[in-house]
């Protein structure tokens, strides 16, 4: 991470969680003022709830998914106006989970950025390979195509998005990416950022990573030059494990 690029600790909590964890999660917060940017993701149903505690603290919200639609007979859907009439900072755009059980594709992705550009919200676009395709020596030729296909004809030039680099492997595995190999791939999407855009663009998006990240393994993964930030599955359903990630974020923020 370098001093340019604001820290950003995202909790997707998935399909989990309830009013007991918003309470404990919120309360740990109370108070606590932190240079890093801190984003918890609930599900839709909770957000209000959430909202109404967030004046005591610095939390912001964001979604774990937005529709590709903006309007109109789409049941179960949530569009990106409502979401950010809602509150919300960011959305998750194309998670794995998304891409494998509900069928999203790089297309879809694109269009879900442009509507969350559009209405305001930071897309957090998810890319990240397969134990398959990194064992087969593919990963970087699979993130590109879903870096370039999900920004494909975005305009970035006074807009801001964030990438999240989550090998499917290491999600809810246990077995995180190493630091060293999570910083050669997120210097390699900012050199096709760089190529895609300019430099300007490059060095601004902050890339975070996902997979597994815990209290124990985020300072050294944060200490990486190309690591702005982390997206946290499992250890955000712990308050307590939550804020001590944060806080490490906040560490390096300071330095
Ligand atoms: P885990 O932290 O549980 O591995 O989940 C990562 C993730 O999918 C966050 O979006």
């Amino acid at each position: 991470m370098t001093q340019q690029r604001k820290p950003i600790v995202i909790a997707n909590w998935k399909l989990n969680g309830g009013l007991d964890l918003i309470c404990t999660s919120v309360a740990s917060f109370i108070g606590k003022h932190f240079e890093a940017q801190i984003v918890i993701c609930p599900p839709y149903i909770y957000m209000r709830d959430m909202m109404t505690f967030l004046q005591y603290s610095e939390l912001q919200i964001g979604s774990q998914n937005v529709s590709k639609f903006k309007s109109g007979a789409y049941t179960g859907e949530t569009s990106a106006q409502m979401l950010k009439q809602a509150g919300c900072a960011l959305c998750l755009i194309g998670h794995s989970e998304r891409r494998a059980m509900f069928a999203e594709n790089n297309p879809g992705c694109r269009t879900k950025v442009q509507l969350a550009l559009n209405h305001g919200l930071l897309p957090v676009l998810c890319i990240g390979e397969t134990k398959e395709e990194r064992e087969a020596g593919t990963a970087k030729e699979v993130i590109f195509t879903q870096l370039s296909e999900g920004l494909l004809d975005i305009d970035l030039t006074d807009k801001d998005i964030c990438i999240a680099y989550e090998p499917v492997w290491a999600i809810g595995t246990g077995l995180a990416a190493t630091p060293d190999m999570v910083q050669e791939i997120h210097r390699f999407i900012r050199d096709k950022l760089e190529a895609l855009y300019n430099p300007t663009v490059a060095q601004r998006v902050r890339i975070v990573y996902g997979g597994s990240v815990n209290k124990t393994n985020a300072k050294e993964l944060l200490n990486q030059e190309d690591i702005d930030g982390l997206l946290v599955g499992g250890a955000s359903l712990d308050p307590d494990h939550f804020l001590e990630i944060c806080k490490q974020a906040n560490n390096v923020a300071q330095v």
